[in-house]
């Protein structure tokens, strides 16, 4: 059973069990020095790689990163068949690295713009992952917050039509199960890196309650000790989800 930060008072655990990372700042940090924003996007396919080996280690189960936005495509045509590229081979390289890692790959987005050959090798990556459950690695490719409310609510809409003609039997539980990570738990740590401040129409519905956390440091300048020091804050944060700290004190009792 999946649980909502919005239904219960979670434990504020040592390490936060769902951690959603916006990864920003690849362009920035090649530009400083001198070298194509691509290479940039390269260095952070390595970060992501230190990324997914430290949360596995300590004991994170849910990392969920945001890869490709749908706002992207507005990019030049030449950075979006690099990052393409890079998925491509990401996918092609690190499967088996994954699988012995006990990594269960995820993709969510829409999917449908995706050339033919990503969209198999994402199919076969998360196929050949399926059984492993130490730590759920999600990657969000042509994703957008809004547009997974709208999946939702048309999903919702089609497997229950009589809530059509009666709008007030709808509650969140009904459209929370049909959002594209409603296996998963809320985020309790969100990260962004590269300075910016937002949350970017990333997980706009399940972010309602996650710390934020935000760092100036690029995307390709992420490691583990990177990682903790954002943990090591997360640990310093009080959870109220709305409650009092009184409330909070009882219900750990
Ligand atoms: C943001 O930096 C980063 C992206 C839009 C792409 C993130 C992609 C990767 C890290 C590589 C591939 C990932 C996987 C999971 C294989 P930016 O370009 O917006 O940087 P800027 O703000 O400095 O321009």
């Amino acid at each position: 059973m999946v649980i909502s930060s919005t239904q219960a008072i979670p434990d504020t655990e040592a390490v936060p069990q769902h951690v959603a990372i916006i990864m920003d700042g690849n362009g920035r940090w090649a530009t400083r020095r001198h070298l194509p924003r691509t290479a940039g996007h390269a260095k952070g396919v390595q970060a992501v790689r230190r990324a997914v080996e430290a949360c596995g280690r300590r004991g994170v189960r849910y990392l969920t990163l945001f890869a490709f936005s749908s706002e992207n495509w507005r990019r030049p045509a030449d950075e979006v068949s690099l990052l393409m590229r890079l998925f491509v081979q990401a996918l092609e390289r690190e499967v088996d690295k994954l699988q012995e890692q006990g990594v269960r790959l995820h993709v969510v987005g829409d999917l449908s713009p995706f050339e033919p050959r990503l969209r198999e090798l994402i199919a076969q990556a998360q196929d050949r992952t399926a059984g492993n459950d130490r730590l759920h690695l999600t990657v969000a490719a042509n994703y957008g917050g809004r547009w997974d409310i709208l999946q939702a609510t048309r999903a919702m809409l089609r497997a229950r039509p009589e809530l059509a003609a009666d709008p007030d039997a709808i509650d969140e539980a009904a459209l929370a199960e049909h959002l594209s990570m409603a296996w998963a738990p809320e985020p309790d740590l969100f990260i962004r890196t590269g300075g910016e401040q937002r949350i970017s129409n990333f997980l706009i519905w399940q972010l309602s309650y996650t710390e934020l956390f935000f760092t100036d440091k690029y995307w390709p300048d992420i490691d583990a000790e990177a990682l903790d020091a954002a943990f090591e804050w997360y640990r310093t944060r009080e959870r109220r989800f709305g409650r009092t700290s009184a409330q909070l004190r009882d219900a750990k009792r």
